[in-house]
């Protein structure tokens, strides 16, 4: 079995993006530049966003973290997101979901440019993701593809199960693994919450990617012998014998599963450091076409 260390993987990602960003100092350029929006005190969004700023610091680009109390209206986002469009010092735009109930998710992730949306969210982006035209990917999906190519998981003709239909994770998954590309040319089933047959499926599946949020859901008797495990789930369950409290459970229960698997990814370690590689791949892109370089 081999794991799919998020670690190794994320590392050589950002290595090479660093090595860019130094070029582009050097050439008397300035560094790339994300704008992230905190709405509220959600204890998982300030871990992920603490950690996206953090990021963005050791590839060298410039972040900036905007934060905005819980019950800020809608019209304060909108136009915080309409300052950071006009912005030309400013390359990506992410505002951190969930949010909460007064603003409509939908109508802020429209309002971000499209040319700046590193979290490839904008129905602009989905829908050329759709049609295989070059778009922004949500980035634990691209992230995921990364990991699959840096450690040459082959795709081409395998049966890939997607359990999700989120519009971040599960939905995009599918259609990158099924595209006519190097880590595509899957035979996809996305299955969901009204999927009666589940464990069937799932014992075809070649390459399973479980991304429903429910820990340790994936069990030993769902997999094949053989198969690729990629667990997207971060899900926080109360620990009190645990130093904060909590555990961070995946989807996968990764000591049953892990032993009949060809790889599988581990959590945390795995998919969620990837997802980071995958922002900060889509910022250093967002960057370039805007700078037309
Ligand atoms: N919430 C959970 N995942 C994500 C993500 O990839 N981007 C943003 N902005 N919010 C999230």
């Amino acid at each position: 079995m081999l794991l799919l260390d998020g670690k190794t993987a994320s590392a050589a990602v950002k290595n090479e993006i660093r090595e860019e960003t130094l070029q582009l100092l050097a050439a008397g350029k300035r560094a790339p530049h994300l704008a992230a929006i905190l709405v509220g005190t959600n204890g998982a969004s300030e871990t992920y966003v603490a950690s996206k700023v953090k990021n963005c610091e050791e590839v060298g680009f410039r972040s900036t973290l905007i934060r905005m109390d819980a019950d800020v209206a809608e019209a304060e986002l909108l136009d915080a997101i309409a300052r950071l469009n006009a912005d030309p010092e400013v390359d990506g735009i992410l505002v951190q979901l969930p949010l909460p109930k007064q603003i409509s998710e939908q109508k802020v992730i429209e309002a971000i440019d499209p040319d700046k949306d590193v979290d490839g969210f904008h129905p602009s982006s989905a829908g050329k993701l759709v049609q295989g035209l070059p778009s922004f990917i949500p980035a634990t999906p691209y992230g995921i593809m990364l990991m699959l190519e840096l450690f040459d998981i082959t795709t081409k003709g395998k049966h890939a199960v997607v359990i999700g239909r989120s519009n971040i994770v599960g939905r995009p998954m599918s259609i990158l693994l099924s595209s006519n590309q190097k880590r595509g040319n899957c035979t996809v089933t996305i299955c969901h919450s009204h999927t009666p047959n589940l464990q069937e499926i799932c014992l075809q599946a070649d390459i399973i990617v479980a991304a429903l949020g429910r820990p340790e859901f994936v069990k030993a008797d769902m997999v094949k012998e053989g198969a690729v495990v990629i667990d997207v789930g971060i899900t926080r369950v109360d620990d009190p014998t645990a130093k904060k409290g909590f555990r961070i459970k995946g989807d996968v229960a990764f000591a049953e599963v892990a032993p009949k698997t060809s790889a599988i990814t581990p959590v945390p370690g795995g998919v969620g450091l990837m997802t980071i590689a995958g922002l900060l791949k889509n910022t250093l892109q967002a960057y370039k076409q805007n700078h037309a370089i």
